[in-house]
């Protein structure tokens, strides 16, 4: 995946499903195009598909279960399945969606035998170095209480992101930073890099923007400054 990147995560959201998903992965490649950064989307699952028919971009699921191979899984999202559907990559232990270490450590082995990429979430520093230790592609802090805030964790929690850039940087140095949580400005972007990640997630600075693409054409330009 092209740095510094943008992950928009579509979560649930009503503005964010179906045939929304869609013209919002539209306008996220139309930036993505104009602007020439690296942006990804994570729709829902029944959106992948649709979504990667229409759009140039990476497209990533919000979760998968640890479930190694396709069989009777009955409401499981297996890998290799939803690779099959058009994905690159997923998050995995979203603050919405946690999962216990062990199994946190099954789909980073997953998604590495599968072929995609794996974007870690986690919520402490310290939550960050023991997830660092499973080698995931990536990990992303954030801070729980900051996720839909408005108020961004560079700027609030400047600490918190350094703290788990250096933690990363000395348990697996081969782990990339991201960080996410409140992020809704180009301001917040250009302190997410200047702290020393390489990209953020967000999700409601864009999915629930009244003119989303306004907001989305300030993190290219702040993605670009690096
Ligand atoms: O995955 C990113 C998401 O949890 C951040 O949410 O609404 O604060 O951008 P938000």
């Amino acid at each position: 995946m092209r740095l510094p990147v943008i992950i928009v995560n579509f979560k649930a959201y009503g503005e964010a499903t179906g045939g929304n998903a869609v013209r919002l992965a539209q306008l996220c490649d139309a930036v993505a195009r104009e602007h020439d950064v690296s942006i990804a989307v994570a729709p829902q699952y029944h959106d992948i598909a649709p979504v990667k028919d229409a759009v140039s971009l990476q497209v990533f699921a919000q979760h998968i279960d640890p479930v190694a191979k396709a069989g009777a899984f009955t409401g499981h999202a297996v890998a290799e399945n939803l690779k099959e559907a058009g994905i690159v990559g997923t998050l995995i232990n979203h603050s919405e969606k946690k999962m216990a270490e062990a199994d946190i450590k099954k789909c980073i082995g997953i998604a590495k035998s599968v072929g995609i990429v794996s974007v870690c979430c986690a919520a402490t520093p310290e939550e960050t170095g023991s997830i660092a230790e499973l080698a995931p592609d990536f990990i992303a802090i954030e801070p729980t209480e900051l996720i839909g805030s408005g108020v961004s964790v560079s700027k609030a929690k400047p600490e918190v992101v350094t703290q788990s850039v250096d933690i990363v940087s000395a348990r697996n140095s081969k782990v990339t930073v991201l960080c996410g949580a409140g992020i809704t400005n180009g301001a917040d972007i250009s302190e997410a890099l200047r702290l020393g990640t390489r990209g953020v997630l967000v999700a409601s600075g864009v999915v629930k923007s009244p003119d989303p693409g306004k907001v989305l054409a300030e993190f290219a330009n702040a993605l670009k400054l690096g």
